[in-house]
């Protein structure tokens, strides 16, 4: 970037700039290797201070991020497309739970009357599983982290672009929690997928596509300016939609105490894929649609049945632009996100059950984006374990555990992540009556299959693969806040 537009982008894109916002909101990692550290404090609040305070200096910022990522970017460019080895950085973030930031303030955080959001933030995860959806083998009971009897203090995420680097970051955390008589209660660590794999989850599928765009730090297309500039179809939502204290869509955000300013509300979840089974239950749907002599487009397969559950097919391109096939990819091209529900009201391409419908409807509601830009979040998860391949041995068999780190950002933990979950997800009337729970991450549900060809619809079944082990909501407090924590 030259001077001038380093000088402009300042001008006009102030956040970028901010050393007050910790990096991995607005500008996220983007990482190859993350460590999540979930940590428990000691009753003594002056070694807590003292940890807080040293730890602070090692605290991304997202001006640091931001200024990374524009730098490797321009780095891969030049490189056609292949990652800048010579570049790399090790990033720390950390965010309280209720619980850590009653104790670090010695006070109640929240004196007055709260909206919802903040009392799902007061209650926790925990005590919010039903409205999660968080039931059978999702049961807060049983998980691994996020019980009510195992409290969570802090969460430290840590990132790195090299293995070794991350390890030797996350022990000297470790070492300096461990002096100040924190625990750490559960490690998880989440990698990108290897080879071909990489940037795609656990069942395939390309993710991280569709994120939202933040006004004054996303820059606009000079010919379009409400998407993101080189990201067609990226909207570009006021920056208090992910970030408390900035102004909202809908005019003035609920009034949440000082503190919170410039901070984000953030969502930590180990969702367990079990692929195989997944996979096998979209094959036999397939073949059920076969069996009731149900008319589709020749040469479909499982992979169009499973593209129509998620919305996109695995190279990431959206159903909506490629209805019956699979397009060859164009390197380079922009992803593919220019997309609107209006045409297809009634689903017959892009089902209403499908997860990237469910999770953002965008015009498909009223035809307009009005109410599905009020429920974005900002998700940065990772996948855990080795990809699902028997044949490469052990950790790539069928029980081996693998999933997706879920973390999401966002100003409001109910009328944003908790909504999704409960009325659009796990909704099976989400739309229209019986379309059925969202496929990929919903509880069991029969998803009602409309096309052109059937427009009353087929049910089909589709059991939950996709499970809950463990949830924590936590707060990342601006940098300022953290160093008035600290004392
Ligand atoms: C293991 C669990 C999950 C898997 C395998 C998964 C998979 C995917 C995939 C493949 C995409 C399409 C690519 C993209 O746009 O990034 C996607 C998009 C998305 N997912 Fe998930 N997801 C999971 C959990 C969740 C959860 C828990 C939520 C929130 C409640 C969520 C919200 C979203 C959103 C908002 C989008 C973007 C939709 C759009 O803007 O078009 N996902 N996910």
């Amino acid at each position: 970037m030259s001077d001038q537009d380093a000088d402009e982008a300042a001008r006009t894109l102030p956040l970028r700039h901010s050393d007050d916002i910790q990096g991995d909101i607005l500008a996220g990692f983007r990482k190859d290797h993350e460590t999540v550290l979930l940590l428990r404090f000691p009753d003594d609040l002056a070694p807590v201070r003292n940890w807080l305070r040293r730890l602070i200096p090692h605290i991304a910022t997202t001006r640091q991020v931001a200024a990374f990522n524009a730098e490797y970017s321009t780095a891969r460019h030049t490189l056609a497309g292949t990652d800048p080895a010579a570049l790399n950085a090790t990033w720390v973030n950390v965010s309280l739970t209720y619980a850590g930031l009653r104790f670090l303030m010695d006070e109640e955080p929240f004196p007055d009357q709260q909206p919802e959001g903040v009392q799902a933030f007061v209650k926790g995860a925990f005590a919010r599983a039903e409205i999660n959806g968080d039931d059978g083998e999702s049961a807060p009971g049983e998980w691994l982290f996020g019980r009510a009897d195992q409290p969570v203090h802090a969460v430290l995420t840590v990132a790195s672009d090299d293995q070794a680097k991350l390890e030797v970051r996350a022990s000297q955390l470790r070492v300096a929690a461990a002096r100040a008589g924190l625990t750490v209660t559960f490690e998880q660590v989440g990698a990108t997928l290897p080879g071909e794999r990489k940037g795609h989850e656990h069942f395939g599928f390309k993710d991280g596509v569709s994120q939202p765009g933040v006004r004054d730090f996303d820059r606009p297309d000079p010919r379009d300016p409400i998407h993101v500039h080189g990201k067609p179809g990226t909207r570009i939502l006021p920056a208090g939609e992910f970030v408390v204290g900035h102004p909202k869509l809908t005019g003035e955000a609920p009034p949440l105490p000082e503190w919170t300013r410039n901070g984000s509300f953030q969502v930590v979840r180990r969702l367990a894929q079990d692929v195989p089974a997944w996979w096998a239950q979209a094959g036999a749907a397939r073949r059920q649609l076969d069996k009731e002599g149900i008319e589709l487009p020749p040469g479909t397969g499982t992979e169009w049945l499973a593209a129509r559950a998620v919305g996109r097919w695995r190279s990431g391109a959206s159903v909506a632009h490629n209805p019956n096939a699979e397009p060859p990819t164009k390197p380079g091209a922009p992803d593919d996100n220019l997309i609107s529900y209006v045409d297809d009201p009634e689903g017959h391409t892009t089902p209403h059950f499908a997860h990237i419908r469910k999770t953002n409807p965008r015009d498909g509601i009223g035809g307009d984006f009005t109410n599905a830009d009020t429920r974005r979040i900002i998700r940065r998860g990772i996948p855990y374990g080795q990809p699902f391949d028997p044949a490469a041995g052990t950790g790539h068999g069928p029980d081996a555990d693998r999933g997706l780190v879920f973390i999401a950002y966002m100003a409001d933990l109910a009328v944003q992540f908790e909504f999704l979950q409960q009325a659009w997800v796990n909704n099976v009337d989400f739309l229209q009556p019986e379309t059925g729970n969202d496929p990929v991450i919903g509880k069991d549900t029969d998803v009602n299959l409309k096309l052109d060809t059937n427009p009353e619809g087929k049910k089909l079944h589709f059991a939950q693969f996709v499970r809950t082990e463990g949830t924590v909501y936590a707060f990342a407090p601006s940098l300022s806040t953290l160093r008035s924590l600290a004392g």
